[in-house]
């Protein structure tokens, strides 16, 4: 593990070249042809004893581009077997090399039995001027790793009510409110898209309220975050392959939950109220079928075309809710929502639908500063036409392409008035090794959320 402290000399040197400066040393290392003059390059010098330097070139203007150089730093300083090391910087932006160091040592190891023990502590020393920065950054990371181990956590171990408790219990003593409602309460509420979702499992589904209103006005931001502990189709069955990381088909609700932490480590003065419905997917005697005509909280009726398209009928109430039982302002919601925003857009971009531009100014913004990109696509007419049902009110499952869009008008459907914008993180959310995430859950949308929230007026 790297731990970051400040003001501390030690034998092994970190030096930082601005790519826009010059400096002579470093034209003489790039002439022996030890490392490019491009952010990004790492050369190191240490010696047996572990003197020595350790050499960076960085743009201090890409965030993205210090966040994998401070990540290919941390693998140079395990590598060397060094215990401590001190880096001189003082622009900002290290910040975001930082990031970098503490992604490194993230590692999912609750179900080896043999942990790979790393019992060396490495001590990184950077200087005081950013001590309050490295504070706010750990307690972020914090809020990262605690959502990437709830999303990489099998089914077996976490369904809604073990996910609830789990929730219950990491807040307590907070500033943090938790709601939880059962089966019964969720009845009562009349969620009847998500109890039919719900219906084919044999754990029961829940509802999770997060509030944390710090200013003493009673209206807020409300993020919602799709909560499908497990995805298996339903009786439209995904084959073994697909269906292998559904675990990871709460990543909205988990990024919910590690932004709350979040907030409330770093006391960010900003309201805000977190929504999920949480659930399986399951499939049994009592499931709601292919063909199925269900109705939802707000009282329209929704042809079921396919029960894998789950996700936005669990979304549709818990979305109703916040947007009529709340004191919303505006809502953000992320979902694991469609394979169709995979096709549009990759591994590397979520999708957005929002029906404010405003506010997808704000989040696009964010996302660049988080390194977490994300591309809104259109809402047109003619695909509002096609979210419409025959016999029912609307349709879950659309054919004729532009999947991503018309889930995202779906949802749109169910927010009233308000400014509303939807993050599909389908693509974005669980995978293999990429950048400097390990393989599994990369806790997408939190760092996004953190910086939109902290940028608001
Ligand atoms: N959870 C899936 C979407 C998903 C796909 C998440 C890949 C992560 C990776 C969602 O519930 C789903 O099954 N969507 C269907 C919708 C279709 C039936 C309209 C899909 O995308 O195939
Ligand atoms: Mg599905
Ligand atoms: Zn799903």
């Amino acid at each position: 593990m790297i731990k970051l402290t400040t003001n501390k000399e030690f034998k092994t040197r970190v030096r930082v070249f601005d790519v826009e400066k010059t400096y002579e040393d470093l034209d003489k290392i790039v002439e022996l042809g030890l490392m490019k003059k491009e952010g990004g390059s790492l050369f190191s010098n240490l010696n047996l004893d572990r003197s020595g330097e350790i050499y960076l070139v960085a743009d201090m203007n890409d965030y993205e581009g210090l966040r994998m150089l401070g990540y290919n730093l941390a693998g140079t300083l395990r590598g060397a077997k060094v215990k401590e090391a001190h880096l001189k910087c003082m622009n900002p932006n290290l910040i975001y090399l930082l990031e970098g160091v503490l992604h490194s040592n993230y590692e999912y190891d609750r179900y080896r039995s043999k942990k790979d023990d790393e019992p060396n502590v490495i001590e990184l020393s950077i200087n005081a001027e950013h001590k309050e920065a490295i504070g706010k950054l750990e307690n972020l990371m914090a809020g990262i790793f605690t959502a990437r181990d709830l999303i990489n956590t099998p089914p077996i171990d976490l369904y809604p009510e073990s996910y609830a408790k789990q929730i219950v219990e990491m807040f307590k003593g907070t500033d943090v409110e938790v709601e939880v409602y059962n089966k019964k309460q969720i009845e009562t509420l009349n969620m009847h898209a998500l109890l039919a979702v719900a219906s084919g499992s044999d754990k029961d589904p829940r509802l999770v309220v997060l509030k944390r209103l710090p200013l003493k006005e009673k209206e807020h931001v409300t993020i919602v975050g799709k909560g499908l502990t497990y995805d298996s189709g339903g009786y439209a069955i995904k084959p073994a392959s697909s269906m292998a990381s559904m675990h990871s088909d709460m990543s909205g609700s988990a990024a919910v939950v590690g932004l709350f932490k979040a907030l409330s480590l770093n006391k960010v003065e900003k309201n805000v109220v977190g929504v999920m419905a949480l659930t399986e997917n399951m499939l049994n005697g009592s499931s709601y079928k292919n063909g199925d005509i269900i109705s939802s909280m707000k009282g329209l009726s929704i042809e079921v075309g396919n029960t894998d398209a789950e996700g936005r009928l669990t979304l549709a109430d818990a979305l109703y809710y916040a947007a009529t039982k709340l004191d919303s302002t505006e809502i953000v919601e992320l979902s694991t929502l469609t394979g169709a925003v995979v096709t549009a857009l990759g591994t590397d971009m979520a999708g957005v639908i929002s029906n404010n531009d405003a506010l997808y100014e704000e989040i696009h913004k964010a996302g660049i500063t988080a390194g977490e990109f994300n591309w809104r696509l259109p809402m047109t007419k003619e695909l509002d036409e096609k979210v419409k049902g025959t016999f029912g009110d609307l349709k879950n499952s659309i054919p004729g392409g532009a999947g991503a869009i018309t889930a995202g008008i779906f949802l749109s459907k169910f927010v009233e008035d308000k400014p509303f914008l939807h993050l599909d993180i389908a693509g974005v959310a669980y995978g293999s090794k990429k950048k400097y995430y390990k393989e599994g859950a990369y806790g997408f949308g939190i760092k996004t959320l953190y910086q939109y929230i902290i940028n608001k007026k």
